[in-house]
């Protein structure tokens, strides 16, 4: 019988500090303060008090802020204008992200921008011409016409999208989860059909129209996933139509995160590097910063990409990590007093330019692995502000735009139809067309190809990895999943080494008696 619940047991886990830890107090590293760490300490600080284990959480993070590639830059430094670098939208399925929502206060960004700007919601532009344009103000008789040309398509599709995610939400819950293998997971819950095709091929086989794949959900993975639909297996391409309840957290998701790790009371060090990980006779982990500070621990979480992790394992695991492709994309802030050109999109010069710009390949051209002709994979307004910089104030837009090149000077001139100088397109002018820029460049998700096969969750004893899950989904969601279900394997692992000491009784008798 439990008798302490959860939350009045942190704070006296917590509360003891390291020189009078218990004597079977478990040490766990984790590296990287993401999506993926923070909930794996989210989620052990959790399980490790309703078991009543004493357990020390430090949690490793090189950059100098929480998140990871969930963060936010603020415009002209304004902090009541943080607009999200990277991981922005999550939707109602993402049970983690919208529960850490409710139970840490958070609430969600306004977002009746476009309205609120007079400017169409939403377009798909082709390069050439806008296929669909939509309006916050579309009478259902405008949603009936623009569904109508694409037949039953969409509501095959928003079918199509239920049965894979509900799937996929089965992964949450016993009896699958927690999950030691993710390549059997994928199997067990049925979706080895769904991650093994492309995108192109999975919705031709549902017999979802080619102009609907093309025009619109093609859209969706090129602005998601910066793919064509012939690059991006059948699972993500799904997760990409998963859109009911589009949400951020105002002020930025991020927080989300930092929420986590403050609930876990983990000891957090940022602006610290793990160089080396190292494993001892005792089957222990060395872990040492790349100052050389070395401390030792029981389990090591690793909650990123080992291929960008800069770090030496010695000796090596058992298993290593594929190096995989990542996308190298290019996200530019920018701030401007001027909308977006009607010209440049071959509109008449009175009809505005959708708030947000999503883009396709033209009819006739040949899916590529890239961007195609379009050049660009979206542009939108993520904000609105004065811009407290320049001699008198004016009222801006705040763009940003997905492309695969460093956005420069010809662009911008041609996407606002107006004069920007190459040091505006480099650090902005607060009097300029361009008042405030941020370049940055990500590598932002996997080439989410097709594949059967996932990498381990556990690459040797006491040490497990986050990231594979990223060929399978990569949102915050699935990382922050990931990182609960291996905060749950190390818990069993606790546990049933904890029946074999106390009793010689196999795992799974332990784990009934315990509860
Ligand atoms: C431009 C962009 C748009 C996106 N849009 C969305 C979206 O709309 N919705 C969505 O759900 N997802 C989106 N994503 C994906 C989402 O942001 C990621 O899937 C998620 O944030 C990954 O979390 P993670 O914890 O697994 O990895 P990361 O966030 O990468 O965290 C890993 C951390 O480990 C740290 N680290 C690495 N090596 C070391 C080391 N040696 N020592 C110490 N620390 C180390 C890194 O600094 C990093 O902070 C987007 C991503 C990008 C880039
Ligand atoms: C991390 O480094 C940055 C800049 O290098 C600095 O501004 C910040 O204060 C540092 N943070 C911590 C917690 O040491
Ligand atoms: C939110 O709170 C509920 C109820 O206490 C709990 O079951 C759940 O694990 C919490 N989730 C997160 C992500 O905080
Ligand atoms: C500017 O970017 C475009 C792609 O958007 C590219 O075609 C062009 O060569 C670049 N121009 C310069 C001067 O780098």
């Amino acid at each position: 019988m439990r008798v302490l619940r959860t939350t009045s047991l942190l704070p006296l886990v917590a509360a003891l500090s390291s020189s009078d830890e218990a004597p079977h107090a478990k040490r766990v590293a984790i590296i990287g303060a993401g999506a993926g760490g923070s909930s794996a300490a989210y989620h052990l600080a959790q399980y490790a008090a309703e078991e009543s284990t004493p357990t020390y959480i430090t949690v490793f993070e090189r950059n100098s802020y929480i998140g990871g590639r969930t963060t936010t830059v603020n415009a002209w430094d304004d902090p009541d204008l943080a607009i999200e670098l990277g991981g922005s939208i999550f939707v109602d399925v993402n049970h983690i992200m919208v529960d850490a929502m409710r139970n840490f206060s958070l609430f969600p960004a306004e977002q009746n921008l476009a309205a609120q700007l007079e400017l169409p919601d939403l377009g798909i532009w082709n390069g050439q011409q806008f296929i669909i344009v939509t309006k916050a103000s579309d009478t259902w008789w405008d949603k009936a016409k623009l569904l109508w040309r694409y037949g039953t398509a969409p509501l095959w599709t928003n079918r199509l999208m239920k049965s894979v995610v509900g799937k996929f939400l089965t992964m949450y819950d016993g009896p699958v989860f927690p999950w030691k293998s993710l390549s059997d997971v994928v199997e067990r819950v049925g979706l080895l059909e769904v991650t093994g095709v492309t995108g192109e091929q999975y919705l031709k086989s549902n017999g979802i129209g080619d102009s609907f794949a093309k025009e619109v959900v093609q859209a969706s993975t090129r602005v998601n996933y910066a793919s064509n639909l012939r690059y991006i297996h059948g699972l993500e391409t799904m997760v990409c139509m998963a859109t009911s309840g589009a949400r951020q957290i105002k002020g930025g998701n991020w927080q989300i995160f930092d929420r986590m790790l403050r609930f876990s009371r983990s000891t957090l060090h940022l602006n610290t590097t793990i160089a080396r990980i190292s494993k001892q006779r005792d089957g222990t982990y060395e872990v040492s910063t790349s100052t050389g500070q070395v401390s030792t621990y029981n389990e090591v979480i690793l909650a990123t990409p080992l291929q960008y992790a800069d770090l030496i394992i010695d000796p090596a695991p058992k298993y290593i990590p594929d190096e995989i492709p990542y996308m190298k994309l290019y996200t530019t802030l920018f701030a401007s007093p001027h909308a977006l050109d009607p010209k440049a999109f071959n509109l008449d010069a009175e009809t505005p330019v959708p708030a947000t710009v999503l883009t396709t390949l033209p009819p006739a051209e040949e899916p590529v692995d890239g961007v195609g002709s379009p050049s660009f994979y979206s542009i939108s307004i993520s904000g609105a502000g004065v811009n407290p910089l320049s001699s008198t104030p004016r009222r801006e837009f705040i763009y940003k735009i997905f492309s695969p090149s460093r956005v420069n000077s010809t662009f911008l001139s041609h996407m606002l139809g107006q004069e920007v100088s190459g040091k505006e397109a480099e650090h902005g002018d607060a009097d300029g067309t361009v008042s405030w820029i941020y370049h940055k460049i990500w590598y932002s998700y996997p080439r989410e190809y097709p594949r059967v096969t996932f990498e381990e969750i556990k690459l040797d004893e006491g040490l497990w990895y986050t990231s594979g899950i990223e060929s399978f989904i990569s949102t915050m969601e699935t990382s922050a999943l990931s990182g609960k279900n291996v905060a749950r394997l190390i818990r069993d692992e606790w546990i049933n080494a904890k029946g074999e000491t106390a009793s010689g009784r196999v795992g799974k008798d332990a784990e009934v008696l315990e509860l």
